[in-house]
């Protein structure tokens, strides 16, 4: 329990943080990965490289100050990153080097206006916050070992198959190693991949999301193929051109938020924007094999046909179901944009409505969603990468 004095000076120096926000996170990334490098192995080093700012760790450390009295109210933000730690595999042994090299930014950045006293009270604020962050953590993974063949950490799979799906989308159906069968999922979660890269010295992470309904024996990840000059892409491109069949390749057990309900029977619209399809079609093939009577639809945009995956697949489902709609827009087509006319005929706003896609592919749906008068609770959405703060949503 931290002392009102603890509270006090936290809760006001918080804001004085949030502003060199940018600055204080440059330092402690630069030294932390200087005294750490092996931390390079879970980090996004294409981030890094780039020297693009991170500010989403420091930022929710202090909004999470800010809550001090009252972490509850973070809880929703703090589970949603708890299951991206969990599939990257953060040890609790990692939060006390975080905090440290978190402390010495604040002190080297602040100079003299932190005194012992503020440093001491962020100390004992990171603290308490860290264990939040532990503890829902080690409660995810002792979930993910007890489960029907789960693991927690990551674990040896197989490429089984390599199967194109549109010009830049290649699925890859991954078999555990050791013959097992791989744990259910709800539709919608997604894995995370490591890889050695032959010539790279830290081992590369990436989350994929799960494409297809939970399978027993196998997953099944949809990766975009991105360009050979962006530092992101190293890893879509080594998959593309270098892992095949046969391969293996090191697995998280599945996580993430962003799943299916499938205790409803409303209506349900699934919105997406080119690779954004991914988790739509294990959300969609769930429903299409499990509640076939439930009334969905299934609106796509991609920039013109040869970019378009699993047009096949989804065809496929919707000629088995009584109440399916499916649309595609082509945006290299004259009139090929989702409009709020679109929206209105294809979902239907007493329902859920479940949206994936680029940044501004999704301010753009949530917000014309919402024209429509859908309540924001009933509008499930999840961007790419990491966390970014929409301030337009
Ligand atoms: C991502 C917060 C501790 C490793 C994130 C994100 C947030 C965050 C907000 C972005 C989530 C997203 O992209 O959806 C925090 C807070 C921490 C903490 C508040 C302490 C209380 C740690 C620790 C490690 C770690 C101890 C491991 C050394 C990562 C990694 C990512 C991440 C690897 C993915 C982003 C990237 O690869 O650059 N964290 N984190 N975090 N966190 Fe943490």
């Amino acid at each position: 329990m931290l002392s009102e004095q603890t509270r006090t000076i936290v809760k006001s120096t918080a804001p004085v943080l949030a502003e060199h926000g940018k600055t204080i996170t440059t330092v402690f990334y630069s030294n932390m990965f200087e005294a750490h490098p092996e931390l390079l192995n879970i980090f996004n080093q294409a981030n890094q490289k780039q020297g693009r700012q991170q500010t989403a760790l420091a930022n929710t450390v202090y909004a999470a100050a800010v809550h001090i009295d009252n972490l509850e109210a973070i809880l929703p933000a703090v589970v949603q990153i708890a299951n991206k730690h969990v599939s990257l595999g953060v040890k609790a042994e990692h939060y006390p080097i975080v905090g440290e090299y978190l402390l010495k930014a604040i002190k080297e950045v602040l100079g003299d206006a932190a005194t012992d006293e503020v440093i001491n009270a962020w100390a004992e604020a990171y603290g308490v916050i860290a264990d939040v962050f532990i503890s829902i953590e080690n409660g995810m993974y002792e979930k993910s070992e007890t489960q029907e063949n789960g693991w927690s950490f990551f674990k040896d799979f197989t490429i089984a198959r390599k199967v194109k799906e549109s010009e830049n989308i290649t699925s890859f159906y991954l078999k555990p190693a050791d013959g097992k069968n791989v744990p259910s999922y709800d539709a919608g979660q997604y894995i995370t991949v490591r890889l050695a890269i032959p010539g790279e010295e830290f081992l590369f992470n990436r989350q994929y999301s799960l494409s297809q309904a939970s399978r027993p024996d196998e997953f099944r990840i949809s990766v975009k193929r991105e360009a050979d000059n962006d530092p992101n892409g190293m890893v879509s491109v080594y998959l593309h051109e270098q892992m095949n069949e046969g391969d293996r390749i090191e697995v998280s057990a599945p996580a993430g938020e962003f799943v299916l309900d499938t205790k409803r029977d409303t209506p349900v619209a699934f919105v997406s924007g080119g690779v954004g399809i991914t988790p739509m079609m294990s959300m969609f093939e769930t429903v299409a094999t499990q509640t076939p009577e439930r009334p969905v639809s299934f609106l796509h945009a991609a920039r013109n046909e040869t970019l378009h995956a699993f047009d096949k697949d989804v065809q496929k489902y919707v000629a088995t179901m009584d109440n399916a709609k499916y649309k595609t827009l082509y945006s290299d087509e004259p009139q090929g944009y989702i409009t709020r006319d679109i929206l209105e005929d294809m979902v239907d706003a007493s329902g859920e409505v479940y949206v994936c896609g680029p940044v501004p592919f999704m301010e753009k749906m949530i917000s014309e969603l919402r024209a429509l008068g859908m309540p924001d609770e009933q509008i499930h959405y999840e961007f790419f990468g990491p966390a970014v703060a929409l301030q337009s949503v």
